[in-house]
C-alpha cells in the first residue's frame, strides 16, 4: 500500500479518501464513477462549468489550470490525498512543487505530467535517454529553422506538430518544401499555449497503429509497484483524431513483444502508479515509439465493453493501490459520435434503435454545447471477434442523430 494513502473511507467524512480531478470530460468521468464505486471522494476541477465529470463528482469547481497560483489555492482549500491529471494543459511546476512538498500525491508522478505535456520532453526521453526506436524528428522555432531540418535529413513526407497540442490540432503532413509555409502557420495557429515551437517527424508508414495500455500496479503478491499489459487497442485516426477502436488488434507474436518491451521500458521511466496509453506505430514486426498518456486514453473507451476491468476501473484501482486485472473479456469496438452541429444544447434521436443492436452499449457524455467535431458521445460493442465488434459499434453510432435543441 502506497505510504501516504489513507484506507478508504466514508465520503464528506473525516475518514474519506479525497481524489481531485484535474479535467473532468468523458475519460475523467468514467474515472470518478469507478472511484466513487470504491468509495472515494472525489473533487472535479475543469475549465468550464458543468463538464461532464462535474455533473457528478462530490464537489465541482471551475479554474484555469494552468494557472498555479489558481491551482495551488483550491488544492490548500481541498487537501486531496491524489490529484489526478486528465488533460495535458496544466500548471506542471507548480505539481512538482506540490508533491516535493508532500501536499498530495501526484498521478502517476508530477514529472510524467511535465514531460508529457510537451512533445520534446516525452520525445527526447524515449529516443536519447531510454533508446527506443522512433520516427527521426527534428525541433524548430521558426519556419527557417524547419526547412533546414526538414532538409538536413528528416525529408519528405513528414510531419509538423506543435509541441504543445493534442487531438492532432495544429498538425499536417508535409508532401513537398511546397506544404512548409503553410504547416508552420497552422502549427503556430493551433498550438496550446503561444510556443513558437515545434517538432518535425519523418513519416512512418505504418500497416497499423496501436495503443498499448499498459498498468503500473501494486501487486498484492509482494506490495510492489508491478507493470500489466492489456490486449492491443487498433484504432483509426482522421486528422489526428480517433474515430474509432477495437480490441484486440492482430499483431505478430514479435511485433506485441517489442510492444511490451517499449511500453513497459517507457512507463518504468515515467513511474508511479496508473494507466497509461502508450501509443506505438506498427509495420510487420517493427515497432516505433509515437507517444504516450499518463493517464486513461480516448481509444481504450473500447474497454468499457471489451475488458474484465475497463482502463478507467484499473486507472481508479491502481491509484488507490489496489490489485488489478488487465484481461480481456471479449473483443469488442467502439465509435465515436460527434455533435454534428454547434448547439449549446443537443436531443439525441434514434438511442431505442441503437440500443436495440446485440452486445451493444452507448455513452453520452452530457456536454454543455456541441459543436460540429466535438466528441459528445461514443458506441460501443462486443462481438464474436473484432470484425463483427466493428460493424455492430458503426451500427449503433450511425443510429445515434444528435439535434440542436
Ligand atoms: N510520424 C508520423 N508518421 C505517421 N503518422 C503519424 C506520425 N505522427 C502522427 N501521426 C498520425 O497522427 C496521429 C496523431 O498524432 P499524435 O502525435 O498522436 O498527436 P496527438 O498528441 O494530437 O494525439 C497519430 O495517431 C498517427 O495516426
Ligand atoms: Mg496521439
Amino acid at each position: 500500500m502506497p505510504q501516504t494513502l489513507p484506507l478508504l473511507g466514508t465520503p464528506l467524512s473525516e475518514a474519506a479518501l479525497r481524489v481531485m480531478l484535474l479535467g473532468a470530460g468523458e475519460l475523467g468521468k468514467e474515472v470518478i464513477i469507478a472511484l466513487q464505486r470504491l468509495g472515494a471522494e472525489v473533487i472535479a476541477v475543469d475549465r468550464y462549468a458543468n463538464a461532464p465529470g462535474q455533473q457528478l463528482a462530490h464537489r465541482a469547481h471551475v479554474i484555469d489550470m494552468t494557472d498555479a497560483q489558481a491551482l495551488r489555492a483550491l488544492v490548500q482549500a481541498e487537501r486531496p490525498h491524489l490529484i489526478v491529471p486528465e488533460i495535458e494543459a496544466i500548471a506542471t511546476q507548480e505539481l512538482l512543487r506540490i508533491e516535493a512538498e508532500g501536499l498530495a500525491e501526484v498521478i502517476p508522478t508530477a514529472r510524467a505530467a511535465q514531460l508529457t505535456m510537451n512533445r520534446e520532453g516525452i520525445r527526447r526521453l524515449a529516443a536519447e535517454e531510454l533508446g527506443l526506436p522512433t520516427s527521426p524528428y527534428a525541433f524548430a522555432d521558426s519556419l527557417q529553422a524547419l526547412r533546414q531540418a526538414v532538409d538536413a535529413g528528416i525529408g519528405y513526407p513528414c510531419v509538423v506538430k506543435p509541441v504543445m497540442s493534442s487531438s492532432g490540432k495544429g498538425q499536417s503532413v508535409l508532401r513537398g518544401p511546397e506544404d512548409l509555409q503553410a504547416a508552420w502557420d497552422y502549427a503556430m495557429a493551433g498550438g496550446r499555449v503561444q510556443l513558437a515551437r515545434v517538432i518535425v517527424e519523418g513519416f512512418v508508414d505504418f500497416d497499423y497503429e496501436i495503443t498499448q495500455l499498459t498498468v503500473r500496479a501494486i501487486d498484492p503478491a509482494n506490495d510492489e509497484v508491478s507493470t500489466y499489459f492489456c490486449d492491443p487497442i487498433g484504432h483509426l485516426q482522421v486528422h489526428g483524431d480517433y474515430v474509432e477502436s477495437w480490441q484486440p488488434q492482430p499483431m505478430s507474436a514479435l511485433a506485441l513483444q517489442r510492444s511490451r518491451e517499449v511500453a513497459g521500458k517507457v512507463t518504468q521511466a515515467l513511474g508511479g502508479r496508473g494507466i497509461f496509453g502508450v501509443e506505438l506505430f506498427v509495420r510487420g514486426d517493427e515497432v516505433w515509439f509515437s507517444e504516450v498518456s499518463p493517464r486513461p486514453h480516448d481509444t481504450g473507451l473500447v474497454t468499457l465493453c471489451s475488458q474484465r476491468q475497463s482502463e478507467f476501473e484499473l486507472h481508479a484501482r491502481a491509484i488507490l493501490g489496489l490489485p488489478v486485472d488487465a484481461g480481456l473479456r471479449e473483443p469488442g469496438a467502439s465509435a465515436v459520435i460527434y455533435g454534428g452541429v454547434d448547439a449549446r444544447a443537443l436531443r439525441f434521436e434514434g438511442v431505442a434503435q441503437a440500443l436495440a443492436v446485440p452486445r451493444s452499449d452507448l455513452r453520452l457524455f452530457g456536454k454543455p454545447e456541441s459543436y460540429q467535431r466535438r466528441r459528445m458521445g461514443v458506441a460501443l460493442a462486443a462481438g464474436d471477434d473484432v470484425a463483427q465488434a466493428r460493424e455492430r459499434a458503426a451500427q449503433v453510432a450511425a443510429a445515434v442523430r444528435p439535434r440542436a435543441a
